[in-house]
């Protein structure tokens, strides 16, 4: 059962930014699958590996994208984005020092985090993007 499943309302107004959104949901949702299914730490940390990979490549395509349309907030959207790819690496390390960590309860923050992010500061950008 997915942790959760992107919705219309989640829309930048970006084909790209979309997609991009809706494949790192369904990163965390394999991540969360893996570990209903009990698959284990090695699992984890290649799922946490390649979301980490991913979201760092979004984000700097996302930032550049800001940057084109002249977004204001820009420093403190970066800042969001940089303490998202910490907290996942924090968490790739604590799966991989066995510090048995509750992958599960990581997956629903990082799910959560990433929603509040996208309704709360990624929408932000949209009106600048449609008047481009
Ligand atoms: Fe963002």
């Amino acid at each position: 059962m997915p942790l959760f499943k992107w919705s219309e309302s989640l829309s930048v107004g970006d084909g790209t930014i979309d997609s991009q959104h809706q494949r790192m949901i369904e990163m965390i949702n394999e991540l969360y699958d893996a570990m209903e299914r009990q698959e284990g730490a090695a699992s984890a940390e290649g799922l946490v590996a390649s979301l980490r990979a991913y979201a760092r490549e979004h984000f700097t395509e996302e930032e550049q994208t800001m940057e084109r349309i002249g977004f204001p907030d820009l420093a403190a959207h970066r800042e969001q984005h940089a303490a998202y790819i910490r907290q996942i690496h924090d968490y790739e390390q604590s799966i991989q020092t066995g510090e048995s960590p509750n992958i599960l309860d990581m997956s629903r923050f990082l799910c959560n985090w990433l929603l509040k992010h996208i309704k709360g500061s990624d929408q932000n950008y949209a009106p600048y993007l449609s008047n481009e």
